[in-house]
């Protein structure tokens, strides 16, 4: 039976081909993005693979956005069958680098979005006593990596939250939860984490004797 699917980062890489997939598997797709000005991607992607898309503006650090989205959704659809949380950000920083900020921002992007978009959801799969979260993870959040470990601490927590939710959410509910670990992805991640750091003030090359 087709779902309606709410997908989170659909303006680059993974979210554009899971929205692609999802539509060209017959689901009502929601593709979301926080800036529709960079829907351009998306829509080449959809008319290339002969899709239709609903696009939304959702922006996972912001509750209003989240809820606004999910309102719209569920006023068209009356009902959303599957989250997929895909937006998420990298960051590489080591912990002595890395600003109070700038874990803030990573832990925001990639967890409390995580949080939002299913504490969103999580009324109306409950009433409807079905669904399922589908969360983003990474490689990342299940094995620490060097230079990374805010960001793998992010993933982490994902992962954790999913796990506890799926103790006692699923058998009480029937709503399912799944994390997926990729490994690396030509997508925009790279390029983002590098415009992050050097829009925040590079890199430090540092020795014993530097302080940032
Ligand atoms: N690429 C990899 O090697 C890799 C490996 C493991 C896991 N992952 C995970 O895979 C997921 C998708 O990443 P990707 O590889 O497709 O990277 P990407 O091309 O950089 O796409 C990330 C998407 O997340 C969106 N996003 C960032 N902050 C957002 C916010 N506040 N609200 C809503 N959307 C936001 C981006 O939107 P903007 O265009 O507006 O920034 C973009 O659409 C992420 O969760 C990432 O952690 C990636």
């Amino acid at each position: 039976m087709p779902k309606v699917i709410l997908i989170t980062g659909t303006s680059t890489g993974l979210g554009v081909q899971i929205a692609v997939q999802a539509a060209q598997a017959g689901h009502t797709v929601y593709a979301t993005m926080r800036n529709l000005a960079k829907r351009g991607i998306l829509d080449v992607a959809a008319s290339d693979a002969g899709v239709n898309f609903n696009v939304l503006e959702l922006d996972v650090q912001d509750s209003a956005s989240v809820n606004a989205a999910v309102d719209q959704i569920i006023a068209n659809e009356d009902r959303i069958d599957t989250l997929i949380n895909n937006a998420g950000a990298g960051f590489v920083r080591t912990t002595e680098q890395a600003s109070e900020e700038d874990v803030a921002w990573v832990m925001d992007v990639n967890f409390m979005g995580v949080v939002r978009c299913t504490k969103a959801m999580m009324p109306h799969m409950r009433s409807a006593r079905s669904g399922h979260v589908i969360t983003i993870s990474s490689v990342g959040g299940l094995v620490g990596q060097p230079f990374n470990e805010i960001y793998c601490a992010a993933k982490f927590a994902v992962e954790g939250y999913t796990e506890a939710l799926a103790s006692y959410v699923t058998p009480n509910f029937g709503i399912h939860f799944s994390t997926v670990e990729p490994g690396g992805i030509q997508s925009e991640f790279a390029a983002n984490v590098l415009k992050h750091v050097e829009a925040t003030g590079g890199i430090a090359i540092c020795s014993d004797t530097c302080s940032r």
